[in-house]
Parts: C-alpha cells; structure tokens; sequence
C-alpha cells in the first residue's frame, strides 16, 4: 500500500466512526418498519434521504418504484458496483427488541436493513472522501427490491443497472454481501466458483380416477402413485448426481383428497431443487420428470411436471475474489478474511449480476464472539449484529478505494 492510500484508508476508517451512531440509528429504524418485497417505499425513502443529504447523485424508481441507483464519480474506468436488498419477510418478530418490528407479520429477518444500512454508510463515506480527492474508479450504489423471491435484482440489471443507461458508466464488476450467523463478527469470508445455490421450484399434478375408499380396484389411487415418486426422487439426488457435486430435493407439500373414505382423482407434489452447476440442474429438470412420468404411467395414472427456473447459482469471479480479498485483508487484518470452505444450498438473487459482470458475493459475520450460535436468518429470533455495520461499511469503503487492486 502506498502511503497515499494508506492516509486515504486511515481517513475513511475515522469517517466510518464518525457516521456509526447515526447509522446504527437508520438500521434500527429500517427494523421497526419492515417492508415486503416491492412494497419497500419507506425504505427506498430513507435511502434517498440518506444519499441527498451526503450529497450522492441518484436515480430512484427503478425495478417496480422502489430500487434506487446512487452514484459518485470516479478518475477512470467503469463503475464498481456495490449492492444492497432492501425487503423483509412475512415473519412475526419474537425478538422483544425495542426497536422489534412496529408491524405484525412483517419481520427483517434476513438482515437487509443491515445490509441498506451498510451501503447508505459506505456511500456517505465514500461521498465525504470524494471531495477531499476523487475515487480511482466510480462507484455505483444498487440498492435493490424484492431479494426474497421477487427477483428484484433481475429487474435492477433490466432497467439499466449495470449498462450506463441510468446513471455514471457502466458497472465493470459487482460486489455484495450478506450476514453470516456462522462465522464471528468482525470477519467476512467468500469463496471462488458456486457460494450459493440454484433455487428452483417444482410442481408435480399426478392424476388417477378417484372413488369410494373401500373399493381400490374400481378406482385408479393417486396416493400411492404420489408416495412413489417421492421415494424415487431422493434417488435422483443419490444415483444421478455426482458424489463430489451436489444437489438437494426436498418435497414440502403433498395436497390430496378431502375425505378419509374417497380415493382422490388428483394429487399435487412439490417442492423446491437446489443445485451448484448449470449441467447438474438441467439433469435434475429432466429427471424429476422421467421418474414422476414413468412412475405415474407404471401406476396408470399421469404425472404433469412444472419446473419453475428461480434465481440462477451466484458464482463468483476468481478474479473479483481476489480483490474482494484483498481489499478486506487491507482493512480487517488478513486473519479476519476466511474463505468459505463449502458453498451454501441457499439461493440469492446476487446471481443476476454475476451473470452479468465479474462478480463476488461475500459472508459478514454476525456472530458475537464467545457464542456458539445464534438465531439463524429468517427465524422469528434473528437480529442482524450492530457490530457487523463498521465491518461492512470498512470493507465495501476498501473495495472503492482500490484497495484490493493488484499493485
Ligand atoms: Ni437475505
């Protein structure tokens, strides 16, 4: 590092003290008043009042209304883009927080208001240190809808995210991020190749001839047909995939029948498929439906197969790792950047960017340290760490100042 960067790194870390207060403060607010997908209004408020008043240029509007693109000007090149997701779940908060959720039924139980806080602090910083000098490259801001299964960052990339038709240059490569319960905070960690999963849909209609219950063989039962396939599609997951890939398919509904004396006509299945490779998914496609086929046909019944395409695998750039390591390396100490050994068969609409541009997606502890555990995202418990925001502010400000740059 030069001793350049070296001053510009030690002001930005005092301008992060600085804003810490007032953003624990926003996150705080941003948990109280949590937002469904594309409902994220008051959220996308607070983001634009944030950037406006730290003087960032931005465009709100984007991908439903909501998502807003801020921008802050760089000395060359295309854009680094940093992204946040701003929705919340349908989950009824049991944390007792006094600052727990103002709204029945609403919870942020993912973290975004973690994640919205920390790119607001990154651009207040980021906009503070732009006029003292200019960034070496331009950063963009996404902040996103709808990462909860609304694919919201598919519609971000749609409506110009990345190409330069909004706002600044186009956006070279991407960065983003999300809480870690499993590893301590003050560290963060990605890895190179799949982090997380292809998270696809499937629903399977198996269809028989339903009658009186005490007379089967008058009727053709879809029940047993459907208890069938679900027992042969585990070995899908054991026979057809490679061992040292993998893949995941769990049933989670069965609906079938209304009365314990009437053989049903119908039956539906489904469930949702996770993979790490493109080939591995288009196998599992085409396997769920041979088996659920031909398992139906051998029943005499027939099976109609709906293979809903969710968020593609986020794979992460080699090269994007390598500055996301080192820029963390620089800011944290290398001992608080921890590869993740295992991708994670959860899905992420990240994804999208990273079809796009070179892209690393990457974990921020949450863990206190001295825990073992703590409640996982999306359980009615969880609570994103204070502690985590000065990290992922410090990080997100490292990448922008190139500090992960090969010299
Ligand atoms: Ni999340």
């Amino acid at each position: 590092m030069t001793t350049q960067t070296s001053q510009r790194l030690d002001r930005a870390r005092q301008l992060i003290e600085e804003e810490l207060p007032h953003l624990i403060s926003i996150r705080h607010d941003l948990h109280a008043h949590p937002e469904l997908q594309y409902q994220e209004t008051r959220t996308s408020g607070v983001v634009q009042r944030e950037l406006e008043s730290a003087g960032v240029e931005f465009v709100p509007g984007l991908a439903g209304g909501t998502g807003v693109l801020g921008h802050i000007p760089g000395e060359t090149g295309s854009a680094m883009g940093l992204r946040a997701d701003m929705d919340a779940l349908p989950i009824l908060e049991e944390t007792g927080l006094g600052y727990a959720s103002s709204i029945d039924g609403r919870m942020h139980a993912c973290g975004h208001d973690g994640h919205t806080t920390i790119l607001i602090g990154a651009a207040r910083v980021l906009s503070r240190l732009s006029a003292e000098s200019p960034l070496p490259q331009p950063v963009t801001m996404v902040f996103q809808p709808a990462e909860e299964g609304g694919a919201g960052g598919k519609r971000m990339c749609e409506e110009g995210a990345l190409d330069g038709s909004r706002i600044g240059p186009a956006v070279g490569s991407m960065f983003g991020l999300h809480g870690h319960t499993e590893s301590t905070v003050g560290s963060v960690g990605s890895r190179v190749g799949p982090l997380l999963a292809a998270a696809d849909e499937v629903i399977i209609d198996i269809r028989g001839v339903g009658g009186h219950a005490a007379m089967p063989h008058s009727c053709t039962d879809p029940v047993p047909c459907a208890a069938s396939i679900i027992q042969a599609l585990q070995g899908i997951v054991s026979r057809n995939t490679n061992p040292l890939d993998s893949s995941v398919i769990s049933i989670t509904q069965l609906t079938a029948g209304d009365a314990f004396n009437v053989i049903p006509d119908t039956v539906r299945i489904s469930g949702t498929v996770r993979s790490l490779q493109e080939s591995t998914r288009e196998m599992l496609e085409r396997r769920i439906g041979e088996v659920a086929t031909g398992i139906a046909s051998a029943h005499g019944c027939t099976a109609v197969v709906d293979f809903i395409r969710g968020y593609p695998v986020t794979r992460n750039e080699a090269g994007a790792v390598a500055t996301f390591e080192r820029a963390a390396g620089e800011v944290l100490g290398d001992d608080w950047v921890r590869p993740i050994e295992h991708p994670v068969m959860g899905g992420e609409d990240f994804s999208f960017y990273g079809e796009r541009v070179p892209a690393c997606f990457f974990f921020l502890g949450l863990l206190p340290p001295g825990e073992q555990a703590m409640p996982s995202v999306h359980n009615a418990r969880f609570d994103f760490n204070d502690e985590a925001i000065k990290t992922g502010v410090e990080v997100f400000c490292s990448l922008a100042l190139g500090l992960g740059t090969s010299e």
